[in-house]
């Protein structure tokens, strides 16, 4: 049985891989590429790519089978990123421990870069993924959408529409659940259409999904503003500093902890729940609420 580091590393290499294969086609400079795999190969958790890959354990479906996939969502994450940190987004100079794409590379490529990556997500699905073409469509369509202004992107703009505003729970729990939960149901959804399980597997992962979405910007949330930017390889308190609306700044760190724990309860519930056991998903609820508690 495969573990986290496992999972991570398969995925780092295959992302290798993709970028080498597609850069040497490039009929202009290698800049462009440059760019878009600086972000997408600096060190990082992974986490999408990770539940896609064990999603697919659960389905019986076969890791090399669900490796595009897993992919294509390390791929759209990180052009989400790159313009998540742009000066006219958040402004943040740093990212998964080194310089934002656009500090490195300057604003216009850092825009290219993204819009880039959003198209390479897609045609990596399309290329390497070896389903049936009907599967594929169904594949592809999910990705199109969670990508976005029907799913992160939604929540993206009502993010920056919300900076230096007070909004009601609800309205931060829809920004969370489009500009995070989005691409964690994703990784989800993905192997679920490539093998089509029943119902009860299917609703359970998918709740499990859900939960995790909300629970994971919740955490971004906390660590914004508990952990130092060393740790956090991204500026700490940037949230504070630039009047965004998070559960800290509504709620107090203490009532978004309770609600944090309310999620990472259900979820490990859904857990024991699973016919079959997966140490990974346990790995990866372990290791948010230790960051968060500790
Ligand atoms: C950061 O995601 C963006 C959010 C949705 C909060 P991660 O914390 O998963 O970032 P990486 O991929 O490990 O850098
Ligand atoms: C991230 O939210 C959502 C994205 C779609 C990238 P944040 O703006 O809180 O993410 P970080 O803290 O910059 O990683
Ligand atoms: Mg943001
Ligand atoms: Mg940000
Ligand atoms: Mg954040």
């Amino acid at each position: 049985m495969k573990t986290m580091i496992d999972y991570k590393s398969i995925v780092e290499n295959k992302l290798k891989e993709y970028f080498d294969e597609y850069k040497k086609n490039s009929s202009y400079s290698s800049k462009i590429w440059d760019a878009m795999e600086y972000t997408t190969l600096l060190p990082a958790k992974r986490l999408r790519a990770v539940m896609c890959l064990e999603t697919a354990r659960l389905l019986n479906l076969d890791v090399n089978k669900a490796l595009p996939l897993a992919c294509s969502l390390e791929i759209m994450h990180a052009y989400s990123l790159i313009h998540d940190d742009l000066p006219c987004m958040d402004n943040d100079d740093l990212r998964r421990g080194k310089p934002t794409n656009h500090k490195v590379f300057g604003e216009a490529i850092a825009v290219l870069a993204g819009d880039a990556l959003l198209s390479f997500g897609a045609q990596i699905i399309a290329d390497k993924s070896e389903f049936n073409s009907e599967i594929t469509v169904e594949l592809l369509k999910e990705y199109i959408r969670v990508s976005g202004a029907l799913g992160i992107i939604a929540g993206q703009t009502a993010d920056i529409e919300a900076e230096n505003k007070k909004i009601n729970l609800d309205n931060l729990k829809y920004i969370h659940k489009y500009k995070t939960g989005e691409l964690f149901r994703c990784s989800f959804m993905l192997p679920i259409i490539a093998t089509a399980p029943d119902n009860g597997l299917k609703d359970m992962l998918l709740e499990f999904s859900l939960n995790f979405g909300i629970m994971f910007q919740i955490y971004d949330d906390i660590i914004d503003c508990t952990l130092t930017t060393e740790e956090l390889g991204k500026t700490a308190g940037k949230d504070a500093s630039s009047n965004k609306m998070t559960y800290v700044s509504l709620l107090g760190l203490k009532e978004a902890k309770n609600i944090f724990g309310g999620l990472l309860n259900k979820n490990r519930d859904i857990l024991n729940k699973l016919d079959v056991k997966s140490d990974v998903f346990e790995t990866i609820l372990n290791l948010l609420d230790k960051k968060v508690n500790n």
